[in-house]
């Protein structure tokens, strides 16, 4: 059995890895920028987001993500996901289409390079931090620090495919788990997030959503 779950979470590593491995750009001098982008003008263009998202990234808003820290491609992703039809949302799906690419990638780089997001209650949830070290290889659950790193801070800055979650906003990370498992949400790559979410309970939605926002 946890043969099986081994070579699924193998599986969709890889394939993670692949479609984002076009975006690498290791020689970029700041650690989370992206492209050509300017953080002054990313800044100033970011006034439109700081209503929710906050001055410097830490939302102001349960339901919005922190942006802080957050990966510069990851961030880009999701804005073109929103610009696309990819993935939906009533507020962020007519924000994105406000701005261009150049505007989209100054805003990505400000938020990015903000002092990372982080949670205020470490170690808060047994249960959530079970799962998210280990996972559960019978049901075919991945230990989530696989894919997002130790303390959910993200593994890899130059790939738009793991998202820093450690820290992020508990009323956020339950919404994107139940929208994971149910399929209302299905933009990551190979619908890898929607396997990882589909045995899921909702108290273990709660639990995990309880555990990252701490860390
Ligand atoms: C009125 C509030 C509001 C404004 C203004 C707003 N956002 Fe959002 N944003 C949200 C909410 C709510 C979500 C969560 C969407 C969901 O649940 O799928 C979100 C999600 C996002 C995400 C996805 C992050 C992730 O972790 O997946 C990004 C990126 C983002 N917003 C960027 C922006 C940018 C850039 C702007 C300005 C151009 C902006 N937002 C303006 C409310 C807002
Ligand atoms: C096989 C790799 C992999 C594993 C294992 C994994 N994730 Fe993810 N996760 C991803 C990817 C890739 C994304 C980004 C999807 C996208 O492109 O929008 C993501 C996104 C997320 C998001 C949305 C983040 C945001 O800012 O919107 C949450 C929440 C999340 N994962 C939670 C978890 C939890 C909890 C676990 C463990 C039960 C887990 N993940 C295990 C690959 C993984």
């Amino acid at each position: 059995m946890f043969g099986i779950a081994k070579n699924f979470v193998t599986v969709f590593i890889a394939v993670g890895l692949l479609s984002g491995s076009a975006a690498y750009a290791a020689s970029d001098v700041l650690k989370l920028r992206m492209g050509a982008g300017n953080l002054g003008t990313g800044k100033s263009k970011s006034e439109l987001c700081q209503g929710c998202h906050g001055e410097v990234g830490i939302s102001v808003d349960e339901m919005a993500p922190n942006l802080a820290g957050q990966y510069a491609y990851y961030i880009a992703k999701e804005l073109r996901d929103f610009q696309s039809g990819a993935r939906t949302h009533e507020i962020m799906s007519p924000v994105a289409t406000t701005i261009n690419e150049a505007e989209l990638i100054d805003i990505a780089n400000f938020f990015a390079n903000q002092k990372i997001m982080q949670g205020d209650h470490p170690g808060g949830n047994p249960e959530g931090e079970r799962i998210f070290l280990k996972g559960d290889a019978p049901r075919k659950i991945p230990a989530c620090e696989t894919c997002h790193g130790v303390n959910g801070k993200g593994k890899a800055p130059y790939i738009s495919t793991y998202p820093v979650i450690g820290g992020q906003n508990k009323e956020y990370l339950r919404a994107q788990l139940l929208n994971w498992r149910s399929g209302k949400r299905a933009n990551s790559p190979g619908g890898m997030m929607n396997m990882v979410a589909k045995p899921l309970t909702n108290a273990e939605i709660e639990a995990l959503a309880e555990y990252i926002s701490g860390l």
